[in-house]
């Protein structure tokens, strides 16, 4: 254990014990052995309840609060875990080695530099876009670079391609070899078997195991410099000796953070680094599974999680305290919110009808911060009162508890990252959840189709 940050993995435990104590008479679920295709379940709009695959990569038990990666817990992962090892587990099905979480790290930090993508993507008026737009662009960018590699010798020869005077010129044929995942040297994601000791891994072969790894270290890299543009700051390049955690909010802020800050960022990007069947992750599937590529696969999970009901509700929550401006003011803010039925922001989930385990953990550690940092101390005191209103109401009444997003951008404010970066934070740890799901459900890819109900008219005829 790493004594400088011995007190946040104190909290962590703590945590852990309270949430075991509160739901140890809740019934613990039954392994599944094998599920026999095809199902029959109850749907609701949007989906609701249907199941679109098999998968060993989390599990969300909303009636415990539950939150497994790959068969460990959340608060075990919290405690003792750091967020390179996690998305090594993601996406390899074990953790790995000391050797191999070294080798990890110094790929994951190599990765960092995209030297090519920052220019590309601060050519732009990046300022003037939505920090999740320029990232989703930076996406596109790291793809060009990355997928078309710039070989002198890949370059094409011969004459441009020209059958008739319409044709497209000769600077539309990509320059370079094609490295676009699924396509790489023409074959689909490797099969082939490791080690038996390893055979429990998901089987990625070492250049889609590279690509997912430019991605969650270029989702991080785009994320800070985005940051710095809309700082008015130059970029800045990553640092070889710090960990990935520290590492962003290094090249956010531009002052290497104290090993407590680190650690506390380090458990967010862990605790948000996947989380079921959930939009985003929904998103990046539906795209992969047309053989798509994993850029185009994890963009349009970006995309989707830039939507307010999905990625965006912890800078709602912030905002909301903000508004409701000191915990002396909850009590009557509350009454009126709840008379004129507005939701309150960072309570309530779609899955969890306990305490979301993530909230349980960044609870107490804004209130760390809070003590250390007097910018929130306010704004924790604030979400501390009114989680005391919504328990006695839609806790009781209606098994509405605070989810991750109620304390998590408490959290990042108290660490010096702005509200317009919450989701981007959110993203830099769930292209980790992303990547690892898009690799498994490609091994038994099935393009996805499902149906809508047509209730329109049959008969209308043109008059014409
Ligand atoms: C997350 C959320 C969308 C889940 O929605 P859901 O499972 O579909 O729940 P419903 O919208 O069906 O709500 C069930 C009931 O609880 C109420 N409710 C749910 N969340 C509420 C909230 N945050 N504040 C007040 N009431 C809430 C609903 O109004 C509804 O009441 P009704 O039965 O009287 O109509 C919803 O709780 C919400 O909007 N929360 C606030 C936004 C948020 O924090 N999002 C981040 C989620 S991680």
């Amino acid at each position: 254990m790493n004594e400088d940050t011995r007190e946040i993995t104190d909290i962590i435990l703590a945590a852990a014990d309270k949430a075991r104590a509160d739901t140890a008479g809740i019934e613990d679920p039954a392994p599944v052995a094998k599920v026999d295709w095809p199902l029959s379940c109850t749907v609701g709009p949007g989906l609701e309840g249907a199941i679109a695959c098999e998968s060993k990569i989390g599990y969300v038990n909303g009636a415990k609060g539950w939150l497994i990666y790959r068969g460990y817990d959340i608060f075990d992962l919290a405690a003792h875990s750091c967020f390179e090892e996690v998305a090594f587990l993601l996406l390899n099905g074990a953790v790995p080695s000391r050797s191999e979480l070294a080798a990890f790290r110094r790929e994951l930090n190599s990765f960092l530099h995209i030297p090519r993508t920052k220019r590309q993507l601060i050519a732009y008026p990046v300022e003037e876009m939505s920090p999740m737009a320029a990232i989703r662009f930076g996406l596109d960018l790291m793809r060009q670079s990355q997928t078309y590699r710039d070989a002198p010798d890949a370059l094409p020869s011969g004459p441009p391609i020209a059958s008739d005077e319409d044709s497209i010129p000769m600077e539309t044929v990509p320059r370079g070899e094609q490295k676009a995942i699924y396509e790489f040297k023409g074959r689909a994601v490797k099969k082939k078997s490791r080690k038996a000791a390893d055979a429990s891994r998901d089987l990625l072969g070492a250049e889609d195991l590279e690509s997912c790894c430019r991605l969650i270290s270029g989702i991080c890299t785009l994320t800070a410099t985005v940051a710095r543009v809309r700082q008015n700051r130059m970029p800045l390049e990553p640092d070889p000796d710090l960990g990935h955690a520290a590492n962003l909010l290094y090249m956010i802020t531009g002052r290497r953070p104290t090993p407590e800050e680190a650690r506390i960022m380090d458990v967010a990007l862990i605790l948000h680094a996947d989380h079921g069947m959930n939009a985003s992750t929904f998103a990046a599937l539906v795209v992969a599974s047309t053989l798509s590529d994993i850029y185009f696969s994890i963009g349009a999970g970006v995309a989707a999680l830039s939507g307010p009901l999905h990625g965006g509700a912890n800078e709602q929550a912030v905002y909301m305290l903000e508004e409701i401006g000191g915990p002396s003011k909850v009590k009557p803010w509350y009454k009126e919110a709840r008379a004129e039925n507005r939701k309150i922001m960072g309570i309530g989930h779609r899955v969890y009808k306990a305490y979301d385990p993530r909230a349980r953990v960044l609870g107490p550690l804004a209130e760390y911060l809070a003590s250390k940092n007097k910018n929130i101390a306010t704004l924790y005191a604030t979400a501390k009162a009114l989680e005391t209103q919504a328990a006695a109401d839609l806790g009781k009444d209606k098994k509405l508890f605070p989810n991750v997003d109620f304390y998590s951008g408490i959290v990042y404010a108290g660490l010096g990252v702005s509200p317009e970066l919450f989701t981007p934070l959110f993203a830099v740890s769930r292209v980790a959840g992303w990547t690892a799901r898009v690799f498994e459900y490609l091994q038994h890819n099935r393009i996805f189709r499902p149906r809508a109900i047509y209730t329109g008219d049959f008969n209308k005829r043109l008059k014409r």
